[in-house]
């Protein structure tokens, strides 16, 4: 009977647990997924914007595959010095990596590191809840802000400055939180890009969003929208990008409607410094770029700054190295070949990868599903050999003597009835909680569960 570890408990990991179930040449197959929170589901329940409450609603399917009596679930079991993957290989017949892509990339321009310069990264686990987050106000004293960067997590961090706390309210955002955006003074957000329109990487829906929101207007200047000649004849490029101009167009048409709040998008841009002032972010120094021909960007030697008091730093997130695992820095990601984890060059028998950590921080939720199929078809070929291997016995016995007390499914579904109850509590649906310590209170029934 194979025993297989999942670490990591995001959309990919899930969809690798329910490939495994699916995978024939794997018939009677265990599976253990872990994770280093006590909570499941990755960026779905960290990252997916608390106002897109119908991509949230995805946990729903994730659970369900996580609820199948063939699956275990062992939260707050974190793999590195204390629990190594050698460790692992011992306990299962195979381990597939999931564990996603958790830190940003860095722009290396000087000022990145002022008081008031934080990673989306950064924003995104505060607003979310997410217990290793750290709490700085972010949007205290701040009446313009600055978004480097035009993706959708740009578009996400962009939205979420310029919503109100009517809109917030209903949302499961920890309380502090919604304490600080509800009392938010924020009136410009500048989203820049270093491309043009047509180099974006948002998609149509969610940049059309950034236009529904009440009291707030979209401000595009038809001229930088035209350094772009992909802008004046869109016919040949892909759709997305086809839709995005036509949004960008409308906006840049409509009269301006004097709304409480502005979000400029503005675009070839290139970061320069994040300047000082009194100690803190006072704006961001730009270059001008103009299109260079092989579809990037070149700088024009000249400059323009944008006063801001908070700058979020949305260009990409990055893998961290896991101690024992092979990493390739330059990519952020594990070194594989079709999932398997390859060191040296060759083969590691029995060590897979999956999700964000095998391909990089790009693609959505439902990127993940071909992925993790892909590494399963490799675990499967790979299975006879690998079965082989004589199990010392039940994994969990093995990782408590590791010194790991896992937070198991009903430790979770603990902390989702403390989430409602703290909800309750405090008139709103289900609100997260944002500590370790409540989380593991609320999980083994401790103080305040
Ligand atoms: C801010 C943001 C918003 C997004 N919004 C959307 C959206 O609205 N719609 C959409 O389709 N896609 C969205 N995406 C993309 C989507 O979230 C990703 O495609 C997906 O989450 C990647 O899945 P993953 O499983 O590889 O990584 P993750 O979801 O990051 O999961 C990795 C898991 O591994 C665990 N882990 C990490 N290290 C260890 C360790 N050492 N030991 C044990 N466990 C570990 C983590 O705790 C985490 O639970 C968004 C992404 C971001 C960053
Ligand atoms: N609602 C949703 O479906 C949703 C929501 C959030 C995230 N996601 C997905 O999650 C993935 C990650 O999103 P993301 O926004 O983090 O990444 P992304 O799509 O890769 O966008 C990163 C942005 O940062 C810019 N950038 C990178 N380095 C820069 C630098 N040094 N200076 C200035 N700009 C720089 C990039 O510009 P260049 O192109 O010039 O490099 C790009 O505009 C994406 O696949 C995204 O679609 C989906």
């Amino acid at each position: 009977m194979p025993h297989i570890a999942v670490v990591g408990s995001g959309p990919s990991g899930v969809y690798t647990a329910q490939s495994l179930l699916q995978q024939a040449g794997l018939p009677d197959v265990r599976v253990d997924v872990l994770d280093r929170l006590p909570t499941p589901y990755g960026l779905v329940r960290y990252g997916v914007a608390p106002d897109h409450e119908k991509i949230k609603s995805l946990q729903n399917n994730l659970r369900a595959v996580l609820q199948d009596e063939r699956i275990r679930f062992f939260g707050g079991v974190e793999v590195g010095p204390a629990l190594p993957p050698a460790k692992l290989l011992e306990l299962y017949h195979a381990v597939v990596y999931c564990v996603g892509a958790a830190t940003d990339r860095r722009l290396d321009v000087p000022g990145e590191d002022l008081p008031g310069s934080w990673s989306a990264t950064d924003f995104v686990a505060w607003y979310s809840a997410h217990p290793d987050a750290r709490d700085d106000g972010y949007v205290r004293q701040v009446r313009s802000a600055v978004t480097i960067g035009i993706g959708n997590v740009a578009v996400d961090v962009t939205r979420m400055l310029a919503r109100g706390a009517t809109e917030l309210a209903p949302t499961d955002m920890p309380q502090a939180a919604l304490g600080v955006l509800a009392g938010s003074e924020v009136r410009d957000v500048f989203m820049v890009g270093r491309r043009g329109p047509t180099g974006a990487r948002f998609t149509t829906k969610e940049l059309r969003e950034l236009g529904t929101l009440p009291d707030t207007e979209v401000v595009v200047d038809e001229r930088e929208l035209a350094l772009d000649p992909g802008y004046l004849d869109a016919t040949a490029l892909p759709a997305v990008v086809r839709r995005n101009v036509a949004v960008l167009r409308e906006w840049a048409a409509r009269p301006r409607t004097g709304a409480g709040r502005r979000i400029h998008l503005r675009f070839f841009l290139r970061p320069v410094e994040i300047v000082e002032g009194h100690g803190r972010v006072a704006g961001v120094r730009f270059e001008r770029t103009r299109p260079n021909g092989l579809g990037g960007v070149s700088g024009t030697g000249t400059y323009e700054e944008i006063g801001a008091q908070l700058v979020l730093r949305s260009v990409g997130y990055r893998g961290v190295p896991l101690q024992g695992l092979p990493f390739a820095p330059e990519r952020g990601t594990v070194p594989h070949a079709a999932g398997r984890v390859l060191r040296g060059g060759l083969v590691s028998p029995g060590e897979y990868v999956a999700g964000w950590i095998k391909r990089g921080p790009t693609g959505v939720i439902g990127t993940n599903r071909p992925c993790a199929k892909e590494t399963v078809t490799s675990l499967a070929e790979d299975a006879p050999a690998l079965v082989h291997k004589e199990l010392a016995g039940d994994p969990l016995a093995g990782l408590i003597a590791a010194g790991v007390r896992p937070v198991e499914w009903d430790g979770w579904r603990a902390i989702e009835r403390a989430e409602a109850e703290l909800g309750r509590s405090l008139g709103r649906g289900s609100v997260k909680i944002p500590d370790w310590a409540g989380l593991l209170n609320a999980a083994r029934g401790g103080p305040g569960a």
